[in-house]
């Protein structure tokens, strides 16, 4: 007979529109905690999202409840997911949302506070390396417990295209893209591999790799599905609902997440080892001497919109 553990962990999400909804979505899917608190000051949303959410509940395959949930009670739950703010319209980029999204989330982490002592922030809402950045000055948690998405979606956007292109499964490339989420990321090719092997060797006979348009591709990607359908919602849904798995269970997956870096004085995406305390450790990656120069390019981008 299987053994039955009752899910007791809490996760609560800020935000129930079309980002924190789809998180739901994918943790009642793959249950790792026993209850999700959607938390939103338009109550009449939040409201109906828990109630259809409610819905994919009751068919039996999961033990994850969904209610709606308070600010203080989030700042008492295992994790807080924060998808809070204002999203991209066509044309925009991820840093012209700073001045609304920041304003936000610092009246959202004050009505929070004080929190539990090993909660852990995950920031999706975005410019989200600048607003890690700030969730840690605002929370007042230890920096390994304040963790951004960042380019953990970009890297599986990555995993994607080459998979179609060197015809193996996604999951078995090992592929980063590192820096900020957003215009100054970059593909740290150096560190690219399948089976162990160097990507550019490891492709079939005759295919031929661009790096530039690959690398393109996958920056470009988020601007085209919201050219054409308005936001995105299922890739950040399946990269957040990753993240938190891999820290309830406390599952030690190295993803590059945003994170503090000291030396840099920014949050950006290095790859780190998850866990329960949040990062455990970063990676320490033998980038290239060209890789590092786009690192830093990165981070000035990153500190000079902190600094603005
Ligand atoms: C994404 O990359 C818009 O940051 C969001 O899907």
């Amino acid at each position: 007979m299987p053994q039955h553990s009752k899910l007791t962990s809490q996760i609560a999400i800020l935000g129930a529109g079309d980002v924190g909804a789809t998180i739901a979505y994918s943790l009642i899917m793959n249950p790792v905690a026993g209850e999700i608190l959607l938390v939103d000051p338009k109550e009449e949303v939040r409201d109906a999202q828990v109630q259809d959410l409610s819905d994919a509940t009751f068919h039996g395959d999961t033990s994850t409840r969904v209610r709606s949930g308070t600010h203080k009670e989030a700042g008492q739950c295992d994790i807080v997911v924060i998808a809070a703010g204002a999203k991209q319209k066509k044309g925009e980029s991820r840093t012209d949302l700073i001045g609304r999204n920041k304003s936000i989330l610092e009246s959202a982490i004050g009505d929070m506070k004080p929190f539990r002592q090993d909660t852990i922030l995950v920031l999706v809402a975005n410019p989200v390396d600048v607003l890690t950045y700030f969730a840690q000055q605002y929370s007042g948690l230890p920096k390994a417990q304040v963790i951004g998405s960042g380019t953990f979606l970009d890297s599986a956007r990555l995993r994607g295209i080459l998979a179609s292109k060197a015809e193996v499964a996604a999951g078995s490339i090992d592929a980063y893209v590192l820096g900020e989420h957003g215009e100054t990321q970059f593909v740290a090719w150096s560190l690219a591999s399948i089976g162990g092997v160097p990507l550019l060797q490891a492709l079939p006979p005759g295919v031929k790799l661009d790096k530039e348009a690959v690398a393109e591709e996958t920056r470009n990607k988020a601007s085209i599905i919201i050219e054409n359908k308005g936001a995105t919602n299922y890739g950040i849904g399946g990269v957040a609902a990753s993240i938190c798995k891999s820290i309830l269970t406390d599952q030690r997956n190295v993803r590059p997440v945003s994170h503090y870096q000291k030396g840099l004085d920014v949050c950006l995406s290095i790859p780190a080892v998850l866990g329960r305390r949040g990062i455990v450790r970063t990676v320490d990656v033998p980038l290239s001497d060209e890789e590092k120069g786009l690192l830093g390019k990165s981070a000035k981008a990153l500190r000079d919109v902190i600094d603005a």
